[in-house]
C-alpha cells in the first residue's frame, strides 16, 4: 500500500505539472478533474496505510519534485505528448494494481476495494487522454517508464 501511495504522491505531482504547461484549455480541464480523483486516492492509500499500522515512504519530496519536474517536461513537448505520456503512466499504473489485487490476501476486502476503485478511475484517466488525442507512446520510452517505475516500486517498497 506504501508502493501505492507513492504512485499516488507522483500522480499528484505530474498533474499539477501537466496542467501549468498544458495549453488547451479542455485538456487543462480534464488533467484537473483527474488531479482531483488523485486527491481521492491519495487520500483512501494513506488512510488505509494508517489503519494498517504502516508508514509512508521516507522518500516522498523525492518522489514528488521527480514526477513534477517530469509533468512539466512532458506538457512543454505539446498536448499530444503530454497526454500520451499521461496515458502510459495511467496504463502502467493500472497493471502495478492489478498485479497488487492478485497479490493481496482474498480476506483483505477493504484493500482490495480502495485498490479496485482506484483501478476504475485510472482506466477512465487513460481513456480521456487518448479520447483527447494522446499519441501512441514510441517503444523505448514505455520501456524507459517501465524502467523508472520498477525502480521507484522496488525503492518504495523499502524506503
Ligand atoms: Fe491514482
Ligand atoms: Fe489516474
Amino acid at each position: 500500500m506504501r508502493v501505492n501511495h507513492v504512485g499516488e504522491v507522483c500522480a499528484q505531482a505530474l498533474y499539477q505539472g501537466q496542467a501549468l504547461t498544458a495549453r488547451n484549455p479542455a485538456n487543462r480541464q480534464a488533467l484537473e478533474r483527474a488531479a482531483a480523483e488523485e486527491q481521492d486516492h491519495l487520500a483512501w492509500s494513506e488512510e488505509r496505510i494508517r489503519e494498517l499500522g504502516g508508514r509512508l515512504s521516507l522518500l516522498n519530496p523525492l518522489w514528488y519534485a521527480g514526477a513534477f519536474a517530469l509533468g512539466a517536461a512532458a506538457g512543454a513537448l505539446g498536448d499530444r505528448w503530454n497526454l500520451a505520456f499521461l496515458a502510459e503512466t495511467e496504463h502502467q499504473v493500472e497493471e502495478h494494481l492489478s498485479g497488487h489485487l492478485a497479490r493481496l490476501a482474498p480476506s483483505d476486502h477493504k484493500t482490495r476495494a480502495i485498490i479496485e476503485a482506484m483501478r476504475a478511475d485510472e482506466a477512465r484517466h487513460r481513456a480521456s487522454a487518448v479520447a483527447l488525442g494522446a499519441a501512441q507512446m514510441p517503444q523505448p520510452a514505455q520501456l524507459a517508464m517501465r524502467a523508472m517505475a520498477k525502480l521507484m516500486t522496488t525503492l518504495a517498497y523499502r524506503v
